[in-house]
């Protein structure tokens, strides 16, 4: 069977490599990929927002199964328009995006299901706005309601930033329509946790859970960003905390999107805090596969995706075989310098032979080949470079060497991903 992944990213290059290992697989083609998967896949130059191109190239291929990776088209309803066409596609629609395409829509969901989840206000009045800030202790949390690039949310230490992220969102308008409306909502202390689950309406399969490190810099210091790492499993996290929040949040979760007339059908990625009394608590929910969690989690996956995939769409999610491997995996995100903010593009990267001989997986993101088809720089994050082993302390310490054989100017990684599991 032919396939057609949807993306450009590290995750996008993990789901290839995932599918490329079933013996179902046909001609792997992705659009618009990226210079790694472009080793495994047929690249196909058409943007993941161009939905009419994107339906006729999977007509005229005759592909047996679509795949989407990024938020974006998945919000803006690529699935419905995949549908209409009849072309089978495992991505949630339109009305079951809307969970990661409006805080408001999935906080008041959460809140009339009584799932837990930090407490909010919402507003579209920014005078009303301030005024509930300005009655609320610090630290606290400012969320555009909309998609932002990662980027819409705010944890403020100080009255100031809360203040200035509230005028940012609300009056400047930096995330544009996102921020017509904006959600406050009480700082949730404790360690923060990431279960993707395969769903199909009411059936929840979950993935092996993962831990993402969003900020740029070692410690959780510097701005957010899409995320600098991750690993799997968590061995310093019981698995009854796991237990809990696929039970008390995820399969509710899932339910209440029945119930409410949107369905949903894909991967379906709770962003969770575990408290320090060992509670966890949602603090958003995504429509999609995570990136770098899918980096650390398909790995460890020993069924075939491609059969998963299959099954969630023809409505046999239930019996799936999904099986784990006891195995650990570390990504370590090499990001060009300057990431999150302005980078360079175009720099030539060395080294790549020496990472995998190492023993590593390495993931392209934002990667391209230049006019003599050398591999270049071509985004923030660069590669995800995957260690496996028995351990996580094995699979960290195989990450990193392959990583430091890695050069490009002014490679920027994390130095600490993965350390708080080793303590
Ligand atoms: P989000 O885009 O909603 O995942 O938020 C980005 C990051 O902000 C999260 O990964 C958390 O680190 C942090 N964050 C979001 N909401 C809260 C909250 N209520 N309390 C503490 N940290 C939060
Ligand atoms: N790594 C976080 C995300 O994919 O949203």
């Amino acid at each position: 069977m032919d396939i057609l992944v949807i993306g450009a990213g590290g995750r996008e290059h993990a789901i290839c490599w995932s599918l490329a290992k079933s013996p179902k697989a046909g001609t792997i083609y992705c659009a618009p990929g990226n210079a790694g998967i472009g080793e495994l896949a047929e690249l196909v130059p058409i943007q993941v927002n161009e939905f009419d191109k994107l339906a006729a190239f999977a007509e005229e291929k005759r592909i047996g199964l679509v795949v989407v990776g990024p938020d974006d088209p998945l919000a803006d309803g690529i699935v419905d328009v995949f549908e209409a066409k009849k072309i089978p596609v495992f991505g949630p629609r339109k009305n079951a995006a809307h969970i990661e395409g409006s805080k408001t829509f999935m906080k008041d969901l959460l809140k009339k299901y009584n799932i837990p989840t930090a407490a909010y206000e919402k507003f579209d009045n920014y005078e009303q706005a301030l005024a509930y800030l300005q009655s609320r202790p610090v630290p606290i949390v400012i969320k555009a309601d909309g998609l932002a690039a990662g980027k819409g949310v705010t944890v403020a230490f100080t009255r100031d930033e809360a203040e200035t992220a509230l005028k940012n969102i609300m009056i400047d308008k930096v995330f544009g329509e996102s921020g017509s409306q904006v959600v406050i909502e009480e700082f949730l202390e404790g360690q923060e946790m990431s279960i993707l689950a395969f769903v199909n309406g009411e059936t929840v399969r979950p993935m092996a859970a993962a831990q993402d490190h969003k900020q740029v810099y070692d410690g959780d210091k510097g701005p957010n960003t899409g995320g600098m790492g991750t690993y799997s499993p968590l061995p310093h996290i019981a698995d009854s905390i796991i237990e809990e929040a696929i039970e008390t949040i995820i399969k509710p979760t899932a339910k209440a999107m029945v119930a409410e007339g949107r369905p949903f059908h894909g991967v379906l990625f709770a962003g969770l805090m575990i408290a320090p009394d060992g509670k966890p608590k949602t603090i958003e929910f995504n429509a999609r596969f995570g990136d770098p969690e899918t980096q650390v989690v398909l790995p460890r996956l020993k069924s075939d995706l491609l059969d998963i995939f299959l099954a969630a769409v023809n409505g046999t999610l239930d019996q799936a075989e999904i099986e784990w491997s006891d195995e650990a995996a570390v990504c370590v995100v090499l990001a060009s310098g300057g990431y999150p903010a302005s980078y360079p593009k175009g720099l030539p990267i060395r080294g790549l032979d020496e990472a995998k001989a190492a023993g590593a997986l390495v993931f392209h993101a934002g990667t391209a080949r230049g006019k003599c088809g050398e591999l270049v720089t071509n985004g923030g994050r660069v590669l995800g470079v995957v260690g496996l082993g028995k351990t996580i302390a094995e699979a960290r310490d195989k990450a990193y060497e392959a990583a430091g054989s890695i050069a490009f100017e002014g490679k920027h990684q994390r130095t600490d991903i993965a350390a708080k599991a080793l303590v």
